[in-house]
């Protein structure tokens, strides 16, 4: 889903591809209904699967759609993957049944999709509901999907059950609105609905561990997906599975470190045996041919065990699924090992090869748990140690895959409560530190419980971004400014740092770093918070447009005093902003935390978002020299963020609305709200995080293995790069399907050299060729798949000077007589990474050759400078725009 558009071609490299995974037998499903509730139209998702409409005289509907309405949703998320199923709903007035005629043998998959949007002008809010089946098994309970996504920051919900077979040949699935306190007007609503049967993977019953003599009745239960990992290997989407559209995750943010153990992955050319054909189903070919084992000092794989830990919901029982497969070893008791689940032994002295008797024969084990309802313990703990008593021939263990799946209780109940809100930055931090320390806060400990259900369940990490922000823009109470796109995320809202400090006085700890406002000052300033002064609504309150000190126009940032954001975070972002000071970064001027307030005061960027200079801001088009300025100073300001401060900051949410454009046409870059600081140690190239940011510039590799780099804002620069050129959003799904993401589209036409004709009619004839393939080029290698093939912030920076090196030389020949003037700057840091050996393209003329060393010369001179372009004979069509008579004023500041 990293880019919708990759999608298709996976499918087609599937087909293309078949012959060589012929030996994974897919399974194909006797029932199969995919309904995209609320809609009459049908279509496809983002993996090329095919929704079928929803409409009131279907034959599902038990009531024909009397008791329901069919709505859509009222904007559209960029964490979606797709329109399908997500945009349109069935909202339930009172309980409705779906009714699926199924065949009475198989067990079947329900999925259900949901999307937390107002829907026809409903608030997510309303939306309090229970999803029973006709078995009598409570699926859901009093559900909010609103408070379960905002808890989890996803920007969708997929919950994936599995259903027995039920002999009479039907399935139903009923949702009921539940009235909660204080407000009697509730409904229910679902997105997308999917019933698939699916092959018995569930048939014998699970030992208890601990409990020789105890089983559990796994085929006669619903189980709910928790966790599904590719152990040791990356992310698996659903098209690759086995024919059962699962999603298979990386399983990395889970292990407990710092003790990760190695990876192993067989050769292209190793031979899976599957010993039957239900084994073929069980798991994906790459997930046996991936393992993650202990490593190879004997005597380190002693003295720890190899441990994943997944918060889960307590109170109920859960399958731990184990797959394995041998595919180094070849005789028993060379790798011999105990296996715990929740620190009791589920089995001792586990040998694969002795268990399959073969390398190459894929086998998985259940383990049942009962997980206590106790805060502290609701987590499964999986984890593995070398049996030393059997003296193998190698102290070490293997895993290649691994499933958490919930039972229901003997009540016929799976569900749980919604996790509570206020467990999200502590979510936050836990995903990307991966991992709670054991015994550590018993704080953190609770929070985990909250969030069972598990982002990376079922597919969910995908959805995490921020989504909800969004969501409560468009519900502010007063209504007042309704997330307009202009508004989306052009402050910084929120990070996930939580500062090691106690709550204390901003004042005393910021003293020197920025400016304390008093809140006369701010209410003078806001004219009393006057609404007609509002130019944006974030994740927490309102900003302003303000003046300060008689004519300083500034933006303040009000927070709302019920919002989540503690003293806590408002304290860490005042402190992270206020350190970090580029002319190519917004800067922070002061705050306000007088009378319970937190109020931040931000530089007023006069002209708005990059993103409505380009297309949908009613403006004129801006010329291409601006933006490759622009451009220039967002790279700046980028590569300040990557090498300039102490820690390598990684901001995660590049894009063009997040690139702003003060009175002077300068670029900077805004909302660190999603910031992190980089690796920190020399040995340490990523850290692991749950998957943040928004889809269309989402870097497909930190997608696929939450692991960011800094080549993630690369990634995403690339993006805003040729959203520049071709004037068209990041993610557009109504275009034709190959177009829809920009980044596949736009390395589509670089490889069939089509880029030329598909840039911004209004600056196409302004671009020298040259410089356009030098941008183009550049831009490309920036969306290359894997961080290592992408160019650093510092080479990009280079490259785009030298790109408009090209366009002045292009412009000098011509008989413009235009000319490029540098003027002083505050930028820091930008000489720093510049490349020291650049690769000419042997079809550029002598002229650009000669540029390249006013270039080298001017880039080493010009590292505390920024480029400001002086217009010394005005070009008619530019003249005439605003933006123009923006430029040309000089540029002494
Ligand atoms: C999915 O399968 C195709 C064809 O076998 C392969 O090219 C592609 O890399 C796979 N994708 C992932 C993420 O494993
Ligand atoms: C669902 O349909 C089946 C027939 O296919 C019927 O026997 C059953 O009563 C229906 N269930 C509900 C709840 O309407
Ligand atoms: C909810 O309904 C009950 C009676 O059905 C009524 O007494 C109560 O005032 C209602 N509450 C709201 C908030 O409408
Ligand atoms: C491994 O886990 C088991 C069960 O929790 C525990 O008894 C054992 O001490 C652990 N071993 C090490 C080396 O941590
Ligand atoms: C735990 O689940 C059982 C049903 O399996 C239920 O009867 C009991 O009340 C639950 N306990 C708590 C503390 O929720
Ligand atoms: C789940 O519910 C079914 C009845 O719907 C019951 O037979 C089964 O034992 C329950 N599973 C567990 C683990 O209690
Ligand atoms: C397992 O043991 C660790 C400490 O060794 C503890 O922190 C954790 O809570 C235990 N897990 C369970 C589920 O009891
Ligand atoms: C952490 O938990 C302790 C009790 O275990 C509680 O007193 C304290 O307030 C909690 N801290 C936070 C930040 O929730
Ligand atoms: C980096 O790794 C090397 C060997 O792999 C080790 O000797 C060194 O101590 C590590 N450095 C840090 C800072 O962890």
């Amino acid at each position: 889903m990293a880019g919708t558009a990759r999608r298709p071609l996976l499918v087609l490299l599937l087909v293309a591809g078949a012959a060589a995974v012929a030996e994974s037998k897919q399974y194909t499903p006797e029932d199969r209904f995919l309904l995209n509730c609320g809609s009459t139209t049908d279509g496809l998702d983002a993996d090329g699967r095919k929704w079928i409409a929803d409409s009131n005289d279907n034959s599902w509907l038990v009531d024909s759609g009397k008791s329901s309405l069919m709505m859509a949703a009222d904007k559209m998320d960029t964490g979606l993957p797709s329109t399908i199923p997500y945009m349109t709903a069935r909202v339930f007035t009172m309980e409705s049944v779906y009714n699926f005629t199924v065949n009475p043998r198989d067990r079947h998959w329900v999925r259900l999709h949901f999307y937390p949007s107002s829907y026809n002008g409903l608030p997510a809010d309303t939306f309090h509901f229970s999803v029973t089946t006709s078995t009598g098994v409570t699926l859901l309970r009093n559900f909010s999907v609103f408070t379960y996504s905002k808890a989890l920051s996803q920007a969708y919900v997929v919950k994936e059950f599995s259903l027995p077979p039920n002999p009479a040949g039907f399935l139903t699935v009923a949702f009921t609105p539940v009235a909660v306190e204080g407000n009697n007007e509730t409904y229910a609503f679902v997105n997308g609905v999917e019933v698939i049967s699916m092959p018995e993977l569930f048939a014998d019953p699970a030992t208890m561990v601990g409990f020789a003599d105890q089983t559990v009745d796994v085929a006669g239960s619903v189980l709910e997906t928790m966790y599904r990992f590719n152990v040791g290997g990356q992310y698996i989407p659903p098209p690759n599975d086995t024919g059962l559209t699962r999603h298979w995750y990386d399983d990395t943010p889970y292990v407990l470190g710092p003790a990760q153990g190695v990876t192993y992955k067989a050769g292209p050319h190793f031979q899976l045996k599957y010993p039957t054909e239900l084994a073929e189903y069980a798991a994906p070919p790459e997930v046996y041919l991936g393992t993650r084992s202990m490593g190879s000092d004997p005597r380190m794989n002693q003295n720890y065990n190899l441990t994943w830990v997944m918060p889960v919901d307590g109170n109920f029982t859960y399958i731990a699924r184990l797959h394995f497969c041998e595919l180094l070893l070849t005789r028993p008791n060379q790798r011999a090992f105990d296996i715990y689940v929740n620190n009791k032994t589920a089995q001792s002295d586990a040998d694969v090869i002795g268990m399959t008797s073969e390398k190459g024969i894929p086998m998985y084990k259940d383990y049942a748990v009962h997980v206590a309802d106790e805060p502290g313990d609701d987590a499964m703990w999986v984890a593995l140690h070398p049996s030393v008593a059997l003296r193998p021939q190698f102290y070490d263990a293997i895993l290649n895959g691994l499933e958490i799946f919930k039972l229901n209780d003997t009540g016929g109940n799976l569900a749980a409560p919604d996790p509570e809100p206020s467990s999200m930055l502590a979510r936050a931090e836990l995903g990307a530190r991966g991992l709670p320390h054991p015994g550590a806060h018993r704080n953190m400990t609770t929070v985990m419980g909250g969030t069972a259900g598990g982002a990376a369940a079922i597919g969910l990490v995908v959805a995490i971004c921020v989504a909800w922000y969004q969501d409560k823009k468009t519900k502010d109470p007063t209504g007042a400014v309704a997330g307009g796109s202009h508004t989306s995320g052009w402050l910084p809202l929120y990070h996930s740092y939580t500062s090691g400090k106690s709550s204390g006085h901003l004042a005393a700890n910021l003293a020197g770093m920025c400016r304390h406002f008093s809140f006369a000052e701010i209410k003078v300033a806001t004219r009393n918070f006057s609404e007609s002064l509002v130019i944006g609504v974030g994740g927490f309150g309102k900003v302003y447009r303000g003046v300060v000190d008689g004519d300083t126009k500034v933006a303040i940032k009000r927070s709302n005093p019920s919002s989540e954001q503690g003293v806590h975070e408002f304290q860490t972002e005042v402190e992270m902003l206020s350190k970090l000071r580029h002319r190519h970064l917004v800067s922070l001027i002061g705050f306000c935390e007088d009378a319970g307030e937190m109020i931040l005061v931000y530089d007023y960027m006069e002209h708005g978002t990059l993103r409505e200079h380009l297309y949908m801001g009613g403006k004129p088009p801006l010329s291409w020299r601006h933006r490759l300025d622009i451009c220039i100073g967002a790279a700046r300001g980028l590569h300040y963020l990557h090498t300039g401060a102490k820690y390598t900051i990684i901001h995660r949410d590049v894009k063009t609305t997040n690139i702003l454009v003060d009175g002077d046409w300068v670029a900077k870059v805004s909302d660190f709200g999603l910031s992190k600081s980089g690796p920190t140690t020399v040995n340490q190239t990523h850290v692991s995080t749950m998957v943040k940011g928004s889809f269309g510039y989402l870097d497909p590799e930190y997608f696929r293995r939450q692991q960011l780099t800094d080549k993630s804002d690369v990634y995403s620069f690339g993006v805003v790069l040729f959203e520049v050129l071709m004037a068209r959003p990041a993610l557009d799904p109504a275009l034709p399907r190959e177009q829809v993401s920009l980044a596949d589209y736009a390395a589509l036409c670089q490889r069939n050299g089509t880029l030329p004709d598909v840039v911004d009619p209004a600056i196409k004839d302004q671009i020298a060729p040259e410089c356009l393939k030098k941008f183009a080029d550049t831009a490309e290698k920036c969306i290359g798949e894997q961080g290592i093939e992408r160019p650093s912030m510092g080479d990009v920076l280079w490259n785009l000077e030298f790109a408009m090196q090209l366009q002045d030389t292009f412009e000098g020949g011509s008989s413009c007589g235009r000319r490029v003037a540098t003027a002083a700057g505050g930028g820091e840091g930008s000489g720093k990474g510049a490349p020291v050996s650049v690769t000419l393209d042997p079809s550029n003329s002598n002229g650009s050759a000669a540029s390249v060393t006013t270039l080298e010369t001017s880039s080493t001179t010009r590292a505390h400078e920024t480029a400001v372009i002086v217009e010394e004979e005005e070009d008619d069509e530019v003249a005439n725009s605003a933006a123009f008579s923006q430029l040309v004023r000089p540029a002494g500041r």
